[in-house]
């Protein structure tokens, strides 16, 4: 696990984008595994200045996100389809069949991680996996206690993500209590993957990270299970370190 420092989030995520953006260069149809949360949104913004000053095409890039909540519509406020729609889809020139996120309003929800396991092997398989962290170390949404060979999967969110989350939401009461996402092995199967932490907030959990035993307990630290992990970190994240 390969930890580099930036001075500050705007730099992070410019340094995120050009990653990104040579992994495309280099194979125009690369996957990425994308990511949601407060974290990426620099990254996002940074990739489509790229794509607006005519520096980035995703034409011929395919993308798929982690993870999305269980119960609400695709295009509900605060849907993770809507969240990718505004910060990145609508704003570069991916085609519309070219962006996948697991259906969390699927009649059978078992039958939908399958399909979404499917085709992330349908499609190659994962070149660019874009990654957070939450405090309690979960990766998509896999908290604490996930077995390290989990696949595409339901979960109940912990107490602690729903109060996170809770921000983007008019009351706690209204943040869905279930999630489909990809597994820690989905993860682990990325040929490639960049975490990113920036803030203050992270600062434990990246100090913990570098730390920790591999343990489930822990689930971040499986990444310490993959031969190419890059971890950007701001400034306030590597405060503790
Ligand atoms: P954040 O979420 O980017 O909003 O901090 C990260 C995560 O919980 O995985």
């Amino acid at each position: 696990m390969n930890i580099i420092e930036f001075a500050d989030k705007d730099q992070l995520g410019r340094e995120a984008a050009a990653m990104i953006a040579r992994t495309i260069e280099a194979k125009p149809h690369a996957v990425l595994g994308l990511a949601t949360g407060g974290t990426p949104v620099d990254t996002y913004r940074e990739l489509i200045r790229l794509h607006q000053s005519k520096q980035l095409s995703l034409k011929q890039t395919k993308t798929v996100n982690l993870d999305e909540y269980v119960g609400l519509d695709s295009d509900h406020e605060n849907s993770y389809m809507t969240y990718m729609k505004r910060h990145l889809f609508d704003h570069i020139d991916i085609p519309k069949d070219q962006y996948y996120l697991p259906n969390g309003n699927a009649s059978n929800l078992d039958l939908e991680c399958l399909r979404y396991e499917q085709l992330i092997q349908d499609l190659g398989g994962i070149d660019l996996q874009l990654l957070g962290i939450g405090q309690n170390g979960h990766i998509g949404f896999n908290e604490p206690g996930t077995p390290f060979t989990s696949r595409t999967h339901v979960v109940q969110l912990d107490e602690n993500t729903r109060q996170t989350n809770a921000r983007y939401f008019s009351s706690i009461d209204e943040v869905p209590t279930y999630a489909i996402t990809m597994g820690i092995e989905s993860i682990l199967s990325s040929k490639k993957i960049l975490l990113l932490a920036s803030g203050k907030s992270k600062a434990k959990v990246i100090q913990y990270l570098e730390k920790a035993e591999i343990h489930p307990d822990f689930p971040a630290s499986a990444l310490k299970l993959h031969q190419d992990v890059t971890v950007f970190i701001d400034r306030e994240a590597g405060s503790l370190r």
